[in-house]
């Protein structure tokens, strides 16, 4: 698909966001919808733990394993050799200490071959950023709209609308990126919030629903595509309706079955050339009771 790219490296990133240039993020939690991302160009994958809801059809993210990701880590890597590809660490796979931080951040490169690994939270997390970086792994942190953690928010609510939680958001990602982390993504915060933080650290800052002014941007594949159907959050921009373009082709599919029209004579392996009179003569047989 396409020409083959330059594989995308943290230093790429960096640069990106020196001059200037916006960055393209996405999530993808298979083979095809990578090599797709690839062919399209952008620069980041992340296999998040939303493939709970996009994949399993789960409620949230929480009940997701590290298993599950590292399954879909695996095929996305597979289908997206040279983008930047994120694993996003689910629930307790580093709350519970530094060593499973970094057990768990390590089974994500050995086993799938991403490039860095994404956490959520802020100050509280600094250790286990700080552990897995002594690992030797690039660390993204994910801060605003955290949705393991949406219980003790009171739900999925934007975060940093007013003084004083913009004031939390703006320590959180301070201390994320004195901790070392190179990636810092910032969910569903205001645009005067997150243009600020994106200006003021020098990693580079990426936003899904937190405005134009950070520098880049991811969205969940799902839901630019029109395939997730249970709810539409508000920075979401669907750009294609695959759902729609997927039910009608089995519809087609399956009023072919029942009219008898699926398959017809392209869609068949005829019997080699020379072998349809033995063929005549082998059914004759069986019609009169032998073989
Ligand atoms: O799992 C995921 O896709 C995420 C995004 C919501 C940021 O973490």
């Amino acid at each position: 698909m396409g020409d083959k790219r330059k594989k995308v490296s943290i230093l790429d990133l960096q640069a990106m966001k020196d001059r200037g240039e916006k960055i393209t993020w996405l999530t993808a939690y298979d083979y095809p919808t990578a090599q797709f991302a690839e062919a399209a160009g952008l620069e980041m994958l992340l296999v998040g733990d939303s493939l709970g809801m996009c994949v399993y059809g789960y409620e949230g993210t929480v009940p997701v394993t590290m298993d599950q990701c590292i399954v879909h880590a695996e095929a996305v890597r597979r289908g997206a050799p040279s983008a930047f590809v994120l694993g996003d660490m689910p629930f307790l796979s580093y709350q519970t200490s530094d060593v499973d931080a970094v057990r768990n951040a390590g089974r994500f490169l050995k086993e799938a071959g991403v490039d860095a690994v994404k956490l959520e939270g802020g100050v509280r997390v600094v250790p286990r950023i700080r552990a897995i970086l002594d690992a030797g792994i690039v660390v993204c942190g994910h801060i605003g709209l955290t949705p393991q953690s949406s219980g003790q928010l009171g739900g999925h609510k934007a975060q940093g609308r007013t003084v004083d939680s913009a004031r939390l958001v703006i320590e959180d990602a301070l201390a994320i990126q004195d901790a070392g982390a190179q990636l810092l993504l910032l969910e569903a915060v205001p645009p005067e919030v997150s243009g600020f933080i994106a200006r003021r650290l020098s990693i580079p800052v990426l936003s899904i629903g937190a405005g134009p002014f950070c520098d880049g941007q991811l969205l969940i594949v799902s839901d630019l595509i029109g395939q997730f159907q249970a709810f539409t959050p508000k920075f979401v921009k669907k750009y294609a309706n695959v759902a729609e373009v997927i039910t009608e082709a089995m519809r087609a599919y399956a009023k072919d079955v029942k009219a008898g029209t699926f398959p017809d004579d392209e869609h068949c392996y005829h019997m080699l050339k020379g072998e349809t009179d033995g063929f005549a003569e082998l059914v004759k047989r069986y019609e009169k009771g032998g073989a």
